[in-house]
């Protein structure tokens, strides 16, 4: 009997540890916001065969978001299909069919593999969203972060999915970077990770892994080196045209730091750094530069205000 009995019990948990090994393949793909990152995800996990169910606040905004994503289709066929307009006009018309839209995201996730969700940067709001989704999503489905600078772990910790949870860290224009940062919690199953970097692949990326520590791999080396910029101009150690210069001709950087900080915005660039400085106070590093701070406030937050550290017409 206590022989049967660890047979038993020997199958039974070797039929499990399969099961847990087996890899969940993403076919439905839930992805919630619909601004310049999702509607890049949706975009790219669309074109890879994907259905994909693209959520938003309004149906005015997710209009906008399918206008977005038609044109950039547009573009990339014509450089993909040069030479075949017809096989170009049938990858957008299919690309397109994978995509459908909704306001209600409680309503969509019943039937989906993977979502991603691409909303505000604000952990309340995120750890809100995810937390209605956990009781409505089924038990397979995995769930990931596209955010910059908040913890997976404490967005993972809104939910009862832990080992189901992870980030997918996409770069901007989403159809253009190779790059998708995969990040694997200390509470991310083995299954899960190798789930996202699948997919990360299905969708033309190239993943790298990291763990669940701020800015991860690009932000945690390239924010910085943005800010200790910042610090060298401030000191008046040289000028911010001939730092962009020095690191264009001298480091191969197809930016300036300051060109790049206009970029990506000021704004953000300070959210990200006081997010970390208020986790690593004493972390030279992460130390906030009073210069940033006085133009943020005085909103020249880049090139989307049409000034930073340079003015744009
Ligand atoms: P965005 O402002 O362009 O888009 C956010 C979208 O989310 C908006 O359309 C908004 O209406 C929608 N939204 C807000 N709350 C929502 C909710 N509760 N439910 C459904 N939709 C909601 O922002 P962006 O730039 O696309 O950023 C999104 C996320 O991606 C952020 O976490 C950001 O940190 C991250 N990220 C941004 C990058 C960038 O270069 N902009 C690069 C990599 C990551």
């Amino acid at each position: 009997m206590a022989f049967a009995t660890r047979r038993f019990v020997r199958a039974a948990s070797s039929t499990a540890a399969t099961a847990a090994a087996k890899k969940l393949i993403v076919k439905h793909v839930t992805v919630i916001g619909g601004g310049l990152m999702g509607a890049g995800i949706a975009q790219v996990a669309a074109a890879s065969g994907h259905t994909v169910v693209l959520v938003d606040q309004s149906d005015e905004i997710l209009k906008k978001s399918t206008k977005g994503i038609e044109e950039s289709l547009k573009r990339v066929t014509k450089k993909k299909f040069a030479d075949k307009p017809e096989a170009g006009a049938e990858f957008i018309e299919k690309t397109l069919k994978n995509i459908t839209t909704s306001t209600d995201a409680v309503a969509v996730v019943h039937s989906t593999d993977l979502v991603i969700e691409a909303i505000v940067e604000n952990q309340e709001i995120k750890n809100e969203l995810f937390k209605r989704l956990d009781k409505f999503a089924p038990e397979h489905t995995i769930f990931a972060s596209n955010t910059s600078s908040l913890q997976i772990t404490q967005l993972a910790n809104s939910t009862t999915r832990q080992d189901r949870f992870g980030g997918l860290h996409f770069f901007n224009p989403v159809p253009m970077m190779k790059l998708v940062e995969v990040i694997k919690t200390p509470m991310t199953s083995q299954k899960t990770f190798e789930s996202l970097m699948d997919f990360s692949k299905a969708v033309g990326k190239s993943p790298v892994s990291c763990k669940d520590t701020p800015g991860f791999i690009v932000n945690r080396l390239l924010v910085p080196y943005m800010m200790e910029a910042v610090r060298l101009f401030e000191r008046g150690d040289a000028s911010k045209e001939d730092i962009d210069v020095a690191m264009k001709l001298g480091a191969g950087y197809p930016m300036g730091p300051f060109e790049l900080l206009d970029y990506v915005g000021l704004d953000t660039s300070k959210y990200i750094i006081d997010g970390w400085h208020s986790l690593e106070p004493n972390n030279p590093l992460f130390a906030p530069s009073p210069l940033l701070n006085k133009m943020v406030e005085e909103k020249k937050l880049g090139k989307k205000t049409g000034e930073g550290f340079y003015k744009y017409k």
